[in-house]
């Protein structure tokens, strides 16, 4: 595989980072995750446009080399370079605060931040959403600004690993009586033929394929309250999904062993996944 290191296109086993990268000693850096489709990145201009914005939350100063047409062109040359154009791939990005002897406050200006892309096969998961996911929920243990997409993952990684443990496939997170959102998408739910979502805020990612969910929602006339949920209001609902960068849209059949919406993927699930699909179609993604 070739990856991307600081401005080089290297072979993955040449590609080394300091052990005294901050990203490594701190979990001091920011990342996307971009779908590729056919060789053509998915909604890559919101990708960049949130990467911007977790760089600024964090105060790491973005390369100036690295405007969105670079990191586009960055991303489809290593979809190209590692033979990915035919069906999906994954590519990663990832910007730390660079390399420098460990203390926690920033370090010197003009650090150079370090920035590592890769690009993976992906196989988008079909055959799970066809009979629907399983989640379990749990308390939301992470830190005050989850709208900043780091690499500080713990707490999801925790969630995740609890998840898989269960027998289930996601954690939903519940934080103050309220469901914010996934280890590593958002949550929906049809409840009375609205389609209900946490808004955004502090306590959410706010998610690129939530967005194009709700415009996809707007655009089918659905109506769309964007209101936190209880967890037995989601229990309840007429039907409850995941929306991320792997999961499109992943309608959820159990949660914590209760079925959910009838146990089967629902209508506006799958109305949502084809409206998404299309427009991908469309914009020739
Ligand atoms: N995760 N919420 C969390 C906590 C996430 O980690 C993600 C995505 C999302 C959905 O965001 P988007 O629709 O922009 O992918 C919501 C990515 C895929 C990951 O960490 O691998």
């Amino acid at each position: 595989m070739s990856v991307y290191l600081n401005g080089n296109i290297v072979g993955e086993s040449q590609a080394a980072i300091s052990p005294l990268d901050r990203g490594f000693l701190f979990g001091d850096g920011v990342y996307e995750v971009v779908r590729a489709t056919g060789g053509a990145l998915v909604d890559a201009g919101r990708h960049w446009r949130r990467l911007a914005r977790s760089l600024a939350g964090v105060r790491i100063a973005r390369p100036a080399a690295l405007d969105e047409a670079a990191l586009s062109d960055l991303g489809s040359r290593l979809v190209r370079d590692n033979h990915l154009v035919e069906g999906d791939a994954l590519v990663y990005l990832e910007i730390t605060r660079g390399s420098v002897p460990r203390a926690h406050q920033f370090p010197p200006a003009g650090t150079a931040p370090t920035v590592f892309a890769n690009a993976v096969p992906f196989t988008p998961p079909d055959a799970l959403r066809a009979r629907g996911a399983a989640v379990i929920t749990l308390p939301d243990l992470r830190w005050g600004r989850c709208d900043l997409k780091t690499v500080n993952l713990l707490p999801n990684i925790l969630a995740k690993q609890e998840a898989v443990q269960a027998g289930a496939d996601e954690a939903i997170l519940v934080r103050d009586g309220v469901v914010t959102e996934a280890s590593t998408a958002n949550v929906f739910a049809a409840v009375n033929g609205e389609l209900r979502t946490h808004p955004l805020s502090e306590r959410i990612l706010p998610g690129v394929s939530r967005e194009v969910v709700l415009e996809a929602a707007r655009a089918l006339g659905i109506r769309i309250c964007e209101q936190p949920l209880s967890p037995d209001e989601l229990l309840a609902a007429d039907e409850v999904m995941l929306t991320s960068t792997t999961n499109d849209v992943m309608p959820v059949t159990r949660i914590d062993g209760n079925v959910v919406g009838g146990g089967v993927p629902g209508e506006v699930a799958r109305r949502l996944f084809a409206a998404v699909m299309q427009r991908r179609a469309r914009s020739g993604q």
